[in-house]
């Protein structure tokens, strides 16, 4: 056995009406309220959300240590929603990485393997197979304790991919890890997760993480769905105020005359009447507000002089604030829409505007985005 590309045929998910209630002293919590998920074969898939919003239980339903309160697990069509973990074609990457203490690296590899009553030549050739992979050979006959955290996950890696799962499930795997070993790990999953071609149902708090990693992202809030979808759609077409104020910041300006017209909208924002996209569940709304991330906010200093105490109207701000970062600066300008932050990269040093400047406040048309409020 080999770790080479495996076929992306098997590994579909499908989660359906997933409910998980715990009853505590305190009454019944819903922390998981109706989920419905469907991942492709091979796919990188992301659960995204808030402390608390039901991450970690929805993944343990799926490797088997929570039973659902109801709904239902499939995997490639077999229902797994009643068995234990070790009947289920999943390996699970854990946060504090789990490993057997007292085991050497090699037999913490080879533990799994073991159980299944391989053949002694066949457990050695997968686990050489996946020490070699993970850069582990040299390591092999440590302890866990005589390890680094990078090194530990590495193993807890190793262990999870050589059981050659359909699904490998991952919670929060690199929170303990310090920053630059945090980004280089991320490439090491996402290289051997589409090497392998095995389908990967991640949690994570962390946008970046997510962002970097994911085929898709499922956003969460208290239990539920707020949306999937690929990393860009999550970022520049959010269907919530939510999702869009979670990933990234974001600017909310407030709108007036509001006209939807299907996924479009007129809307007078920042002094003139502009066309934009509009969010799914815009047309019902009846509040709503213009999505612009601080990067597509437009600045130019203005030729007009304001009288000291009158308002600044339209497409007119007033910078409140101005934040050199050295490759960005940060400005929070006052306009008759709402503070808006805008971010200017490689800025121009000569040209940073101060504050109580008065600018203009533009942003490109498709770089606005109308959401029900
Ligand atoms: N065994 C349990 N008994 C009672 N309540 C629980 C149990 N496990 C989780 N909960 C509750 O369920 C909700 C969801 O918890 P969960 O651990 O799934 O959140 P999470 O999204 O993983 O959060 P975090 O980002 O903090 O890890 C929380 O309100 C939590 O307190
Ligand atoms: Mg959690």
């Amino acid at each position: 056995m080999t770790l080479t590309d495996r076929h992306h045929d098997s590994g579909r998910i499908v989660l359906t009406d997933l409910v998980k209630e715990f009853s505590g002293r305190d009454g019944a919590t819903r922390a998981v309220d109706g989920i419905h998920l469907e991942t492709q074969p091979g796919e990188f898939v992301t659960l995204l959300g808030p402390s608390g919003c039901g991450k970690t239980t929805t993944l343990r339903m799926v490797a088997g240590f929570e039973t659902p309160t109801s709904g239902e697990i499939l995997l490639d069509g077999a229902d797994m929603t009643r068995l234990t973990p070790d009947k289920r074609p999943m390996s699970m990457v854990f946060q504090s990485y789990a490993l057997f203490p007292h085991l050497s690296v090699r037999d913490n590899v080879a533990y799994g393997l073991k159980l299944q009553k391989l053949g002694k030549e066949a457990i050695n050739d997968a686990v050489d197979s996946a020490l070699t992979s993970m850069d582990l050979v040299k390591l092999a006959n440590r302890a866990p304790n005589q390890l680094s955290g990078g090194q530990q996950q590495r193993v807890a890696l190793a262990r999870a991919m050589v059981m050659r799962p359909k699904v490998l499930l991952f919670d929060e795997p690199l929170s303990n890890l310090d920053a630059k070993l945090r980004v280089q790990m991320r490439t090491e999953i996402r290289n051997l997760q589409q090497k392998l071609g095995i389908t990967a149902l991640y949690v994570t708090h962390d946008q970046d993480e997510a962002m970097s990693l994911s085929d898709r992202i499922v956003v969460m809030n208290k239990g539920k769905i707020e949306q999937v979808g690929t990393p860009d759609e999550i970022y520049r077409r959010p269907a919530t105020v939510f999702v869009a104020d979670f990933i990234g910041s974001a600017n909310f300006l407030d709108p007036t005359g509001v006209t939807v017209l299907g996924d479009h909208a007129r809307v007078d924002v920042l002094g003139s009447q502009r066309e934009l996209k509009a969010a799914p569940g815009a047309a019902e709304a009846s509040a709503h507000v213009v999505l612009v991330r601080p990067e597509s906010v437009q600045l130019r200093p203005s030729a007009a002089e304001v009288a000291e105490g009158e308002s600044v109207l339209g497409g007119r701000g007033r910078v409140l604030r101005a934040v050199f970062y050295g490759s960005v600066v940060e400005y929070e300008i006052d306009t008759d829409a709402g503070t808006i932050i805008a971010v200017v990269s490689d800025p121009d040093p000569d040209a940073i505007l101060a504050e109580d400047d008065l600018v203009e406040v533009d942003f490109p048309r498709d770089r606005g985005w109308l959401l029900p409020a």
